[in-house]
């Protein structure tokens, strides 16, 4: 992926059947690389329900593409961009790059032009924080992660995977602790995928072994994505990451969020300003459709946890890393942030 695949991840495309949106089919993944063409925005948010297509940025460049989309198709721009922004709450990225391409529109620029813009500033943000993080990571250094934060989530090579690679490359990295992440695998699926594309040394593990491989000494740094930041430093990533969060502060262990600051939102006062997606039970109580639980069994399936920035060791941006996780350091990023 990122510089080493050629696979798109995402992808614009005016052919004579039209202007259309292809992706690469996440939930098909690690089986088989299908690309999925959507032609009309119902189909593009069908997509990002179904998490098709997923990860904070790579939603906002989603977004984009989609209200763009409807602009070519000369069709009804701003419900199309208020069904995309709603179509998944957590990632503030969504909302925020449908409603930048709507702007544009109504302003009579390019939508097209403002949704490859988005991409293009994701993917230099992956670039610069990638260099920002590096040096976060020590020689030899025994990486945790979860969920999927790289090319399949972001531009570039991601977020906390970009940083990852480039340990890799700058030959820093012993091993990269994959969770699975339950209950949709985004970590054994997508993540092991993308290093074993870079030829990263990896292991998977089950989420629920992350505690005994910290007492065993085996983790040197957490590195994570985002998908929201709030102003007081709280951090929304895929549920599982906050246990995480708690294990490293235990284990006197680093705990780094790497996000663009297209992720971050100063309007969320807290953690409690941030929505957190419920999903589908059968998420849980089916694997590969087969029931893994009593039929009817009452479940509880939040896509994603809040950690307070009490535990975030650092935030590595494209601007540089916040050392200090506060109210003042984020707010200290003020009007440099994207408008929503
Ligand atoms: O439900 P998902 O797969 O969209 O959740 C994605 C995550 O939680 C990622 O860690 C986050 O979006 C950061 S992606 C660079």
């Amino acid at each position: 992926m990122g510089q080493t695949e050629a696979v798109d991840v995402v992808r614009w495309s005016d052919s004579p059947e039209g202007p259309a949106l292809a992706l690469l089919d996440q939930t098909r993944l690690p089986r088989e690389e299908i690309i999925l063409v959507c032609r009309d925005v119902p189909s593009v948010i069908a997509a990002i329900k179904t998490l098709a297509v997923r990860g904070a940025p790579l939603l906002g460049i989603a977004g984009g593409y989609g209200v763009a989309l409807a602009a070519a198709l000369g069709q009804d721009v701003p419900a199309a961009a208020r069904a995309l922004a709603g179509a998944r709450p957590t990632a503030v990225n969504l909302a925020r790059g449908a409603e930048r391409v709507l702007q544009a529109y109504e302003e009579g620029r390019s939508a097209l032009a403002e949704a490859h813009a988005i991409a293009a500033e994701e993917a230099a943000a992956s670039v610069r924080m990638a260099e920002y993080g590096l040096p976060l990571v020590p020689e030899g250094g025994r990486i945790l992660t979860h969920c999927n934060a790289g090319a399949l989530a972001a531009g570039g090579d991601g977020t906390a995977l970009a940083v990852v690679v480039a340990a890799h490359r700058a030959g820093r990295l012993t091993m990269l602790w994959v969770d699975e992440t339950r209950p949709l695998l985004q970590g054994a699926r997508l993540t092991a995928y993308e290093a074993a594309r870079h030829g990263l040394p990896y292991t998977v593990l089950p989420d629920g072994a992350a505690a005994s491989l910290f007492a065993a000494g085996e983790v040197d740094l957490v590195v994570v994505g985002a998908d929201r930041i709030a102003r007081d430093g709280s951090v929304a990533n895929k549920v599982g990451t906050y246990s995480l969060a708690v294990l490293a502060h235990h284990h006197g262990v680093p705990f780094v969020v790497v996000a663009p600051t297209s992720t971050v939102d100063l309007d969320a006062r807290s953690g409690n300003d941030i929505p957190i997606e419920q999903r589908d039970p059968a998420e849980v109580t089916t694997i590969a459709g087969q029931p893994a639980a009593p039929l009817g069994s009452p479940v509880y399936n939040p896509a994603f946890d809040v950690t307070p920035g009490e535990l975030v060791t650092a935030i590595v941006t494209e601007r540089g890393v916040i050392a200090q996780v506060n109210e003042g350091s984020l707010a200290a990023l003020g009007d440099r942030l994207p408008k929503r």
